[in-house]
């Protein structure tokens, strides 16, 4: 690539947009592969050095008719664990979930978001 001034542009645009302040991802649930009731389904992230060490699971529903603000799954994950079941899933049938990790001392520092995923049965 030739460093011509609309390069830079671009690259320093890419750079910009493309570094959150934290960089644990949520590989799963990734919005394709559904949860089942009761059947252990898996929570897969990926992080990188100097991300917080651990944090909380957090489910929401953007239908408040399906699940009524925030519930905690997992109190506490340690980040270099990259994978966790959760098997005691029992909420309604429904999409629209999403998992939020959080700080556990402070739900309101949020450090991840996963994709919209729905709950079915087993
Ligand atoms: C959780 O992480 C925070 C900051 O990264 C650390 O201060 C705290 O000791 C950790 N707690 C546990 C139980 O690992
Ligand atoms: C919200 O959930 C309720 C109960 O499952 C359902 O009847 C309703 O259609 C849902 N609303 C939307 C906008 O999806
Ligand atoms: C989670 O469950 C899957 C399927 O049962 C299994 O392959 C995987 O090893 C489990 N991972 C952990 C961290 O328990
Ligand atoms: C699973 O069990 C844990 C510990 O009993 C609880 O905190 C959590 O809310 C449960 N998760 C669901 C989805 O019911």
């Amino acid at each position: 690539m030739r460093l011509t001034l609309r390069n830079v542009v671009s690259v320093l645009a890419m750079i910009t947009f493309s570094v959150p302040s934290f960089g644990i991802e949520i590989t799963q649930p990734s919005g394709i592969v559904p949860w089942l009731q009761n059947e252990p389904n898996l929570i897969a992230w990926t992080f990188v050095n100097g991300d917080p060490s651990n944090f909380s699971v957090i489910i929401n529903n953007q239908n408040m008719s399906v699940l009524n603000g925030n519930l905690v799954i997992v109190a506490i994950v340690k980040t270099s664990d990259r994978e966790f079941n959760v098997s005691n899933v029992t909420l309604p049938e429904s999409p629209g979930y999403r998992l939020t990790f959080a700080d556990p001392l402070n739900s309101n520092e949020i450090f991840a978001q996963s994709a919209a995923f729905s709950i079915l049965p087993p």
